[in-house]
């Protein structure tokens, strides 16, 4: 088994540095870079857009995995694309069809993922899961870093790690949201590809991004 990705929330991060915000992530060794984008609508919370993320670009190479808490989304595809991020990842809630969405993504060349709020049913994703390069499991409700882990959430993964791997895809899977060194095990023990983590790697150890990050992804 290959060994868990890490990609840090830029939610945690000073806002006011974000360009070098990311350049140390990238120093720390992080594998993405994961970027919520929230509206005030679809989630109580406003973060950043597309003029941003392009401002942003230059100052790393590794992916942007970019989480879209936006609605309507659809039309707002191509701007993000545009922009620079390197994975999309949609709700199902915030598209009228999200088939058409999935494939707007991938027809600009990015990889397509979906999300699922803790309340939200696997069966949302099943039948789009060839489609996808990515699920992201929402392990606290969207809106805001620090929150509890729903430990709940853990039996999604593992229901959709077994279909990923009876129907032999390559889609990942991603968990997002109060992710720590304590759950990060059973996290991976559940089937999960890649971490998201805000809170647990800017503040602990006094923000050693580093260490944090090695801490996670030994789990
Ligand atoms: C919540 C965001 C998460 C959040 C994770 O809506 O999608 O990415 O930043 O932050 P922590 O790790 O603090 O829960
Ligand atoms: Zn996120």
């Amino acid at each position: 088994m290959t060994s868990i990705k890490i990609s840090p929330s830029i939610l945690s991060a000073d806002f006011s540095k974000l360009g070098s915000e990311i350049k140390s992530l990238e120093k720390a060794e992080a594998d993405l870079i994961h970027i919520d984008v929230m509206d005030g609508h679809f989630v109580p919370n406003i973060t950043i857009g597309p003029e941003v993320i392009s401002k942003l670009r230059k100052y790393t190479s590794l992916p942007f995995d970019v989480h879209l808490m936006i609605s309507p989304v659809h039309e707002f595809i191509t701007n993000f694309a545009e922009a620079g991020a390197d994975i999309i990842t949609i709700h199902p809630e915030a598209t009228d069809d999200l088939v058409a969405s999935i494939k707007k993504i991938k027809s600009l060349n990015k990889k397509a993922g979906v999300s699922l709020n803790p309340e939200t049913s696997i069966d949302k994703v099943l039948p789009v899961l060839k489609m996808i390069d990515l699920v992201l499991i929402m392990s606290v409700n969207p809106g805001f870093g620090g929150q509890k882990f729903i430990k709940e959430t853990l039996e999604k993964v593992k229901s959709l790690r077994k279909q990923i791997d009876e129907q032999g895809l390559k889609t990942q899977i991603e968990i997002d949201g109060g992710i720590n060194f304590e759950n990060a095990k059973i996290a991976k023990m559940a089937g999960v590809d890649i971490l998201v983590s805000g809170t647990t790697i800017f503040k602990e150890n006094n923000g050693d991004l580093k260490k944090n990050i090695q801490l996670l992804r030994k789990g």
